[in-house]
């Protein structure tokens, strides 16, 4: 269709993005009708508006940084501090799950670029001995804490699970579930829906030409959420099915407790709308965002939005001040949610993050740059912290909760597959011994629950895991998800007995894989 027909053409001279049709004679019908269909539901008038506005806020970095106060201790539950009321909180939570009160959301719209794989993230084997993926591991958990709730309140509960994709992820996400049966879940309890994106933009507020007849396009960022849940009927989805709490997270941490029953009970309990788990950060260049306060707001500054003198500033007990880290995981009342999609989600500021941007010049030269040439806009999902009434923080111990998957194995890389395996079959490791069974190695010697000093598995500054040496990686050990959610229920199944690595423990019982060579 003609652009001038359409009306395509003046709108983008009214937002002096005509730039974008310079190659349109040049272009088949096809790749014509496609990049028309990609910029008829696009208002460049917003666009431009939000360029505006990011420029504005991120200017303000350096200045944002005197402005912040670590969280206080009255908002804060601890798994170690407040061992007293674990018992409670967990009840709490179950409570609430087995009354259906209870959804998880899984953000899982990011493209994956720093793991560099050209699959939804969610699909990564990071090479398990059951080579399950990071969605099946958590299909699983869900299915076993809907099961805990029914065995325990008798009842039977629904737990559902909404998941945000983006264009580019949605179908193989959609596909990939169907193709597994989703995991043993109820298809009509998995709800998919799809957040927005956003151009990529020069310096000077042009959407960036990928190619000649393509406009470089990608997700909104993760707080994109809020806008996705209004315009895809969520709300009304979650309103018809009584959901009262949301326990919202990212796709990568190989750990993640599913619907946390602790976390869920312990932001119940204290009556918060909005609640934050995180872990000690100890390493001032870690990149997690941080849990604190700005101009007296609850906040997460990201690790790129802080300075290194800020990240490095300690209390008086040598901890760094700002060590909440941010860990991804949040709960929301439902009322809050709606708050948010109803009447703040258009004050939520864009970050602009500076990218390399391949793309067409104005002489239709294909330009692959070496130093960044534009920025891309996204929200963040905690940025809606500031409008909680109630906001409380609930701290967890990393080796149990927190091992995401960033970056491809390679020497030095932190947040690979290999740290996130070795996690996770240390945390299993760690249960079986907690519910009195034993490892033993190739000599018939008991294997210690904690590897010897400075030994492969061990936790180091960085909070990761010490694997340099590889003479001493963790016990191979897996149990399934539909054993156990969280080390529960495994006495019956080791309890004085010896095993030998690799130890895997699923429905059909107890197996031991002897120098498989997993
Ligand atoms: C994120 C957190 C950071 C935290 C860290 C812990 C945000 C903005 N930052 O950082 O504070 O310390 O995790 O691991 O949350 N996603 C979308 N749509 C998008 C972009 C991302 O759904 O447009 C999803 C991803 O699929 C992923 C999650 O958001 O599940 C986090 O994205 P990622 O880019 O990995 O965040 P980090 O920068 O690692």
């Amino acid at each position: 269709m003609d652009p001038n027909a359409s009306g395509l053409a003046k709108r983008l001279a009214e937002a002096g993005q005509s730039h974008l049709l310079q190659f349109w004679k040049e272009l088949s019908p096809e790749q014509q009708s496609d990049l028309t269909l990609d910029m008829q539901g696009m208002d460049f008038q917003e666009i431009n508006g939000f360029f505006e506005k990011a420029g504005e806020t991120s200017s303000g970095v350096s200045k944002q940084d005197a402005r912040m106060e670590p969280v206080p201790r009255d908002v804060l539950g601890s798994v170690t501090r407040d061992r007293d009321s674990l018992k409670d909180w967990e009840e709490a939570g179950l409570h609430c799950i087995s009354h259906s009160k209870v959804a998880a959301l899984l953000l899982a719209g990011g493209q994956g670029t720093r793991l560099g794989v050209s699959y939804p993230k969610g699909m990564y084997d990071v090479g398990l001995p059951s080579h399950k993926t990071l969605f099946q591991i958590q299909a699983e958990r869900i299915l076993k804490l809907q099961q805990l709730a029914e065995q325990k309140h008798k009842i039977k509960c629904c737990l559902p699970w909404y998941i945000m994709t983006s264009g580019r992820t949605m179908e193989s996400t959609k596909d990939y579930f169907s193709r597994h049966n989703y995991f043993g879940l109820d298809k009509n309890n998995i709800i998919f829906f799809q957040q927005g994106m956003l151009p990529a933009m020069d310096y000077k507020g042009k959407i960036i030409l990928e190619n000649k007849g393509k406009l470089c396009m990608a997700p909104d960022g993760n707080g994109g959420l809020y806008r996705a849940l209004g315009t895809q009927g969520i709300m009304e989805d979650m309103e018809r099915r009584g959901v009262e709490f949301i326990h919202v997270y990212c796709v990568d941490n190989i750990l993640v407790k599913v619907a946390d029953p602790s976390f869920v009970g312990f932001c119940v309990k204290k009556g918060a709308d909005c609640g934050a788990k995180v872990v000690e950060k100890t390493n001032p260049t870690e990149a997690v965002g941080v849990v604190c306060k700005v101009d007296g707001l609850y906040r997460v500054v990201e690790y790129s939005e802080i300075t290194l003198a800020t990240a490095e500033k300690r209390s008086a007990d040598g901890r760094l001040m700002f060590n909440a880290a941010n860990v991804a995981n949040h709960f929301f009342s439902f009322s809050f949610l709606r708050d948010v999609v109803r009447k703040y989600e258009p004050e939520l500021q864009h970050h602009v993050a500076q990218k390399k941007i391949p793309h067409v010049n104005p002489e239709g030269q294909q330009i692959t740059p070496d130093k960044p040439n534009g920025i891309k806009m996204e929200k963040f999902v905690f940025d809606i912290f500031q409008f909680a009434k109630t906001f409380v923080v609930y701290e967890v111990l990393r080796e149990d909760e927190f091992a995401p998957l960033k970056n491809a194995d390679s020497q030095d890389a932190k947040d690979t597959p290999t740290t996130a395996r070795h996690a996770l079959m240390s945390l299993h490791h760690r249960w079986v011994l907690n519910a009195g069974g034993h490892f033993i190695d190739e000599n018939g010697r008991h294997v210690p629950a904690i590897p010897r000093d400075g030994a492969a598995g061990r936790f180091t500054d960085d909070g990761n895991r010490n694997l340099k040496d590889g003479t001493d990686l963790p016990i191979k050990c897996e149990i399934s998800p539909l054993v156990s959610y969280g080390g529960e229920g495994l006495e019956e199944l080791v309890k004085g007995r010896e095993f030998h690595p690799t130890l895997t423990i699923d429905g059909n019982g107890v197996h031991e894989l002897v120098k498989n060579g997993v």
